[in-house]
């Protein structure tokens, strides 16, 4: 007999799951198809945040960070280590255990919630009082069907034409977070989040990294100070190297790696290295959905169009997550869910685009909300800003991580908070305040008024914020 289903969702990504834990918390018999299959060829849940993304991508940052700690940090503490070692495989032991304790923890927060896991590729087969959804796993499909539906189905990394992965020597996301060994010389083409983040794991374990970027400027998407703060830290300090102007040519493999050509305003150049990361952005899963077999609307991109609600052009069909506009981010994606799952139940869920944090997990690490300065100057709003660093701070200097700075822009009549911007030690943390007081839309007067604790990073928020007025106490 064919299996019905209040809400079937497709993809068991961080948007998928969380919809799916939603729906069932709100009374729904609710299914997920997902096709993950780990390198075993195991299902698993959780996409590519849980397998391939966030997750084992800080395990390892982590590592690497304490690994550069003891190395060649820990001699300011008067802590002395000779001969400090990176055992690869131990390290990618350790990120595979945590990736399969948070896979599996999903797996029983499904059988808690009653949630049917159905293994497979699911697509829209046809539609008429409910819809109809083909599950296949390789052997004869199955079909299901749903009141509601929502489309989960993430996205996976964008390749360069001509530029074969085999996530051995050309990796993307996948097998960079992979190797087996240091690479003497690692390649990276795009210096985005990835770029920078997974660039920044290899360089600290000792492998010379050089980073090629299409876009003559750096970070464009944080605020220009903190982007030039990250250039002086990572290039100049750290020797990242990173190109910007460059036009990738043709990639080669000899006997000893790889060579990519490329060209900047200086002229035509070569990149000798053992592996290559193609780190250049990502693209909606929306291929072979039956989107055209239902009349889902897909735009010229491949994202699944949706209004502010998540709703497609379709009755009771959602899309949240990276198949859809907005930054793809797994905690956008996850509160998209909950508002799909919400709106189902006939709730009010909501979203706001215009408070998700963006966090860089390098050291320092990078964190935004709001607006940049150059995007308000570019939309003429008059403003006052409160810069501050950390280096004054007693919690940072103890720490021995005095880069950085919190900056803090507000509307010059209103006060209103416009953006925080921070790049430092544990920024990753400090932003949620920031991500609370433009929700809450908090002035900066709110935030001057507010008692930070003492000693403590976030008190760097708080001179921030006395700076807007130009009242800092101690810078
Ligand atoms: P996904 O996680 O991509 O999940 C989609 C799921 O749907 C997958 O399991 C896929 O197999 C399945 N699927 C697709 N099509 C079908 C189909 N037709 N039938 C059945 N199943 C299907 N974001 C952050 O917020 N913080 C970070 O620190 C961060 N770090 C990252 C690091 C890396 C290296 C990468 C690559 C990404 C990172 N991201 C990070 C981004 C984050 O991983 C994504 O935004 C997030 O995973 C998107 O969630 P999603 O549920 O929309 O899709
Ligand atoms: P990205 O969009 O962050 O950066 C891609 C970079 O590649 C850009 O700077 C772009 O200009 C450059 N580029 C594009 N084509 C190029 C070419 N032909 N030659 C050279 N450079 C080129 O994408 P990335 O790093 O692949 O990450 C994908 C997404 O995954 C991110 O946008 C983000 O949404 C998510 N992510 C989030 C993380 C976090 O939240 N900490 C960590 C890692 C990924």
């Amino acid at each position: 007999m064919l299996k019905s289903y209040e809400v079937v969702v497709i993809g068991a990504g961080p948007a998928g799951y969380v919809a799916a834990i939603r729906c069932a918390q709100l009374g729904f018999s609710t299914a997920v198809i997902d096709e993950w299959k780990n390198e075993k060829g195991e299902s698993k849940l959780g996409g590519t945040c849980l397998n391939v993304g966030c997750i084992p991508s800080k395990a390892l940052l982590e590592s690497s960070e304490n690994y550069e700690r003891v190395a060649y940090k820990f001699g300011n503490h008067g802590i002395s280590v000779t001969g400090a070692k990176i055992d690869v495989a131990k390290m990618q032991a350790r990120k595979d255990k945590i990736v399969s304790q948070l896979t599996g923890g999903i797996e029983m927060l499904f059988k808690k919630n009653k949630i049917t896991w159905l293994k497979g590729h699911g697509k829209f087969s046809g539609s008429g009082e409910k819809y109809m959804i083909e599950v296949s796993d390789g052997g004869s499909p199955e079909i299901v069907e749903a009141n509601h539906v929502i489309v989960a189905t993430g996205s996976t990394a964008r390749h360069l034409p001509g530029l074969a992965v085999d996530n051995e020597t050309i990796c993307d996301n996948v097998g960079a977070l992979a190797l087996n060994a240091v690479p003497e010389k690692l390649g990276v083409i795009g210096a985005g989040v990835i770029g920078l983040e997974l660039g920044s794991v290899w360089r600290r374990l000792g492998a010379k990294v050089t980073i090629l970027e299409a876009l003559p400027n750096f970070l464009g998407a944080a605020d220009d100070a903190v982007a030039r703060e990250a250039w002086k830290v990572f290039v100049k300090e750290q020797g990242l190297e990173i190109k910007l102007g460059v036009k990738i040519g043709k990639v080669s493999r000899g006997k000893r790696g790889l060579t990519v050509e490329y060209e900047t305003a200086e002229g035509k150049q070569a990149l000798d290295c053992n592996k290559l990361v193609v780190s250049v952005g990502r693209v909606p899963n929306t291929h072979d959905l039956g989107a055209a077999t239902v009349g889902l609307k897909i735009d010229e991109r491949g994202f699944i169009e949706v209004d502010e609600h998540c709703r497609t052009s379709l009755p009771n069909v959602y899309a949240v997550g990276d198949v859809v506009r907005g930054p793809m981010l797994a905690h956008k994606g996850m509160d998209e869910g909950v508002m799909a799952a919400e709106r189902i139940a006939g709730q009010a869920g909501y979203v706001n685009l215009d408070t998700i944090p963006w966090v860089i997990y390098t050291a320092p690490e990078i964190a935004w909300v709001g607006k940049s300065e150059q995007q308000l100057k570019a939309e003429g709003v008059a403003y006052r800003a409160g810069q501050v660093p950390f280096s004054h701070n007693g919690r940072a200097l103890g720490q021995d991580e005095t880069a950085g700075f919190v900056k803090i822009l507000a509307d010059a009549k209103t006060d209103r908070v416009l953006g925080i911007h921070i790049i430092g030690s544990h920024a990753s943390e400090m932003i949620a305040e920031a991500v609370m007081a433009l929700e809450f839309g908090a002035s900066s007067e709110d935030i001057a008024r507010i008692c930070h604790a003492h000693p403590s990073l976030s008190e760097v928020t708080h001179e921030a914020a006395l700076a807007v007025d130009k009242r800092a106490i101690h810078s």
